[in-house]
């Protein structure tokens, strides 16, 4: 029998063949291992290191609501930070009279919100509404409710004939595809009328499409339109925002750059800024009144949800970005970061497209900018040029598929929202340096 040795001990990761290094620790937008060698981290992980490394005064927090009570099952008991947490969110989240429900990841608070959508819907009486409808090279989360949501091909393969079929329409792409926003969102109803409005309860998207298609900005009649086809089948909306939320681009949510509100909004990553794995549902009280009232309790849960420790971090995570004026960094920090990836990479003969919001680029490759044409997936350019820049110092996230789910290499920036300038112009610096060097340029 073969033995596993390589190349950590007794775990083992996801990417299985690569030695990764050991992070010693992280401060501000740096992270260093523990050879001592320093790497920006231009992505902030997996887009969620949105306060930066080394918070003291989070620490401090955690210390103190450990010492003070860490657990305590949320079907027994209420705690004064999930209460405070949610008291400061529900200003900020574009749902009225918003009430929130906490899970430990992103995939969680995804299947946490499906589960919520059919029990408003049976809460109204609408029994036969179970399917989500959702939208291919989405990521909604790997679990099996997420990943059946998910429009990822390669990460649903392993398990089709497993999870759940939903139905899945096309994603607005308008590097690739010249329609309106409006026509993108009649696709929608194109679903809903070919699966009957009857059986569906929810349509789940992420407002600005993140590490699937690398921060393509829908054009501006698509949000409009699909909240119009939501409310006129009685199909709830599902806003995303796990990755493009808390200020990433900008903005608080994701779709606040657009004038509509979803019915369900989810939150994680940046929720509690890496110190702590959380995530957030938050419904409109009248809905959750609606289920309180039609079927006397939410069917769902989870043995670390509504966690003391991880809502006072979330607490203080929003108080940081509330006093520092994050939000607002990102959208002037960010806006100095577009305008200058454009600088750098708009005449790059295999860059062929620039897009993003606030502190969310994604930078999409291509062999020929007249054609569009991608480099063929086996080329493995995105991991390629990831790993060229991880050597360097600088960690960038990267996608593969961003056009069939297959083909289609995208590079993306999201680094911490206390970034400035200067570290803007390191970063970039830095990345033109790896691609080109991958490229032979
Ligand atoms: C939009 C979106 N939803 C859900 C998830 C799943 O989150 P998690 O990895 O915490 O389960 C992700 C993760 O990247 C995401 O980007």
């Amino acid at each position: 029998m073969t033995k596993y040795t390589h190349p950590h001990g007794h775990v083992f990761y996801r990417k299985m063949g690569f030695a990764r290094p050991k992070i010693s620790h992280g401060e501000g937008i740096y992270l260093f291992d523990d050879t001592g060698k320093r790497y920006i981290d231009g992505s902030g992980g997996a887009i969620v290191v949105n306060v930066g490394h080394g918070r003291s005064r989070i620490a401090n927090v955690i210390a103190q609501q450990t010492q003070t009570v860490a657990y305590a099952h949320p079907t027994m008991f209420t705690s004064e930070p999930a209460e405070r947490f949610s008291e400061a969110l529900a200003p900020i989240v574009p749902i009225p009279d918003a009430r929130f429900f906490y899970m430990s990841s992103g995939s969680e608070v995804v299947e946490g919100a499906i589960k919520l959508a059919r029990q408003i819907q049976m809460a109204r009486g609408e029994n036969g509404r179970t399917l989500t409808i959702s939208r291919w090279r989405s990521y909604h989360g790997l679990s099996f409710g997420a990943l059946a949501a998910s429009g990822r091909p390669g990460f649903r393969q392993p398990y089709l004939g497993m999870i759940h079929d939903v139905p899945h329409i096309e994603p607005p792409y308008p590097y690739r595809e010249s329609i309106s926003g409006v026509e993108a969102a009649n696709r929608l109803e194109q679903a809903i009328l070919q699966y009957g409005a009857a059986n569906i309860s929810a349509f789940i998207a992420e407002p600005i499409s993140g590490a699937s298609m690398g921060a393509v900005i829908p054009p501006d009649g698509y949000w409009p339109r699909v909240r119009q086809i939501c409310d006129q089948y009685g199909i709830l909306l599902i806003a995303d925002e796990v990755l493009v939320g808390m200020g990433r681009t900008g903005k608080w949510w994701g779709i606040n750059h657009w004038d509509v509100q979803p019915d369900i909004l989810v939150s994680s990553k940046g929720l509690a800024g890496g110190y702590w794995p959380l995530g957030a549902i938050a419904a409109k009280g009248e809905d959750v009144a609606l289920i309180h009232d039609k079927l006397g309790d939410f069917s769902h849960g989870g043995t670390f949800s509504h966690h003391a420790v991880g809502t006072a971090v979330g607490l203080e995570v929003l108080r940081i970005i509330q006093e520092e004026k994050l939000v607002e960094n990102a959208a002037v920090v960010g806006e100095y970061l577009g305008q200058k990836l454009h600088h750098t990479f708009s005449e790059h003969p295999h860059i062929g497209d620039i897009r993003g919001r606030g502190l969310f680029w994604g930078l999409e490759l291509v062999q020929d900018r007249e054609s569009k044409a991608p480099f063929h997936a086996a080329r493995h350019l995105a991991p390629d040029i990831w790993k060229r820049a991880f050597e360097m110092g600088l960690i960038v996230y990267y996608s593969q598929g961003c056009i069939d789910g297959v083909n289609g290499d995208v590079l993306m920036l999201g680094p911490p929202l206390i970034a400035r300038r200067e570290d803007v112009d390191e970063m970039v610096g830095m990345l033109e340096t790896a691609v080109n060097a991958e490229l032979q340029i």
